[in-house]
């Protein structure tokens, strides 16, 4: 079948349940995402017995929504599209054997899709065609990952550089959980840090030593637990230190983001940035990248930022297009995969 059009897409790596019906790869029919984030909040972090468990609730009621809202019926599918991986194992497997029984149920292909490729996507969803912006650099920053790469086309990347421990996201998710200011750490810190003083701690990224191009933020976590262990040595955090330590956490993470994009930059000489994942909400990092880079910058539009099931319906289209493999039978979850293919 290679007249695909209408696509299905179901996201469930981590913690959130979402459905979209993207049609051509771009125009998006509707789109539900039911989110987990307040579940997960109590604990700091996200709970993966939890997150699966939710997921099994969620899964069914959210596919079922999207179709309702796109006025389409099952039989208007041409294409499954899932999240196959990196993920939470659990959380996979909800979204996979959920596609696998919908596509053997409709009778129609179904692809696996990576969702960090996936969050790259999300940046060219409005683009009619990204061919006269090729070679580009493409940027993920995520609760998981921290990655550059030169996009040669879609679904074909060089690897650049990555975080070698923690991710730009984790980053912000750990310093947050330090300052009791709840999960995702991402909005908490970003608001606060806008009333406080970037220049009140001398915090900075660390270097990769030979990969100009990696990142290291768990330097930069622990600077920041010993700035707040010796304030709090002399008395409890009043609102304005910890909108300083904010403030210069925050900005220690976008100029090691954007010092290491600028490399990359010059070394290969791109034609345009996109970037993609839950750090691209950040308007400071946003402002800081569109002053300091002269080249065309896409962005995800707000809703595609976080995990979405948009960008794998639009991104499974294009993967469908290209291999014409049909993996209703033979998908699994891939918790990890290899950075060579993202
Ligand atoms: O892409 P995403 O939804 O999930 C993963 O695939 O990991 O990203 C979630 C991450 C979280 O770590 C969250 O703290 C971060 O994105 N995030 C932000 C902001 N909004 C979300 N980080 C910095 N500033 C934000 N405004
Ligand atoms: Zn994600």
């Amino acid at each position: 079948m290679t007249n695909i059009s209408i696509v299905l897409g179901i996201e469930s790596t981590c913690d959130e349940t979402s459905a979209a019906i993207v049609r051509s790869g771009h125009d998006i029919l509707s789109h539900v995402i039911a989110s987990q984030a307040e579940i997960h909040a109590t604990f700091g972090g996200v709970v993966p017995e939890l997150a699966s468990r939710h997921h099994i609730d969620a899964i069914i009621p959210v596919i079922e929504q999207c179709l309702t809202e796109s006025a389409l019926l099952p039989d208007d599918i041409d294409l499954l599209s899932v999240a196959k991986g990196p993920g939470l194992i659990g959380s996979l497997q909800v979204g996979i054997q959920t596609a696998k029984a919908l596509a053997w149920g409709y009778n129609r292909p179904l692809v696996g899709v990576n969702h960090i490729e996936a969050h790259l996507y999300a940046s060219m969803m409005d683009l009619p065609s990204i061919e006269e912006y090729l070679p580009a650099i493409g940027v993920i920053l995520s609760g998981g990952h921290s990655t550059l790469v030169k996009v040669e086309k879609i679904g074909t990347y060089a690897f650049i550089g990555q975080t070698v421990d923690d991710a730009a996201g984790e980053a912000f998710d750990k310093v947050s959980k330090m300052l009791s200011l709840g999960y995702p750490g991402g909005p908490a810190i970003e608001r606060l840090a806008a009333r406080g003083n970037p220049l009140a701690f001398p915090l900075k990224g660390g270097a990769v030593k030979g990969h100009p191009c990696s990142f290291s933020f768990s330097g930069l976590k622990t600077a920041v637990l010993y700035t707040i262990r010796s304030l709090e040595a002399q008395g409890p955090l009043s609102e304005g230190m910890i909108c300083d330590i904010c403030a210069s956490f925050q900005q220690a993470v976008i100029h090691d983001l954007t010092k290491k994009i600028r490399i990359a930059c010059e070394q290969f000489c791109p034609k345009a940035l996109f970037l993609g994942g839950g750090v691209t909400q950040n308007a400071a990092l946003r402002r800081s990248l569109e002053n300091s880079l002269s080249l065309p910058l896409f962005w995800p539009s707000k809703n595609l930022c976080l995990d979405n099931a948009a960008m794998i319906a639009g991104l499974g289209y294009y993967t469908y297009r290209h291999t014409l493999r049909d993996e209703r039978f033979t998908l699994e979850p891939q918790t990890r995969i290899a950075m060579a293919s993202i």
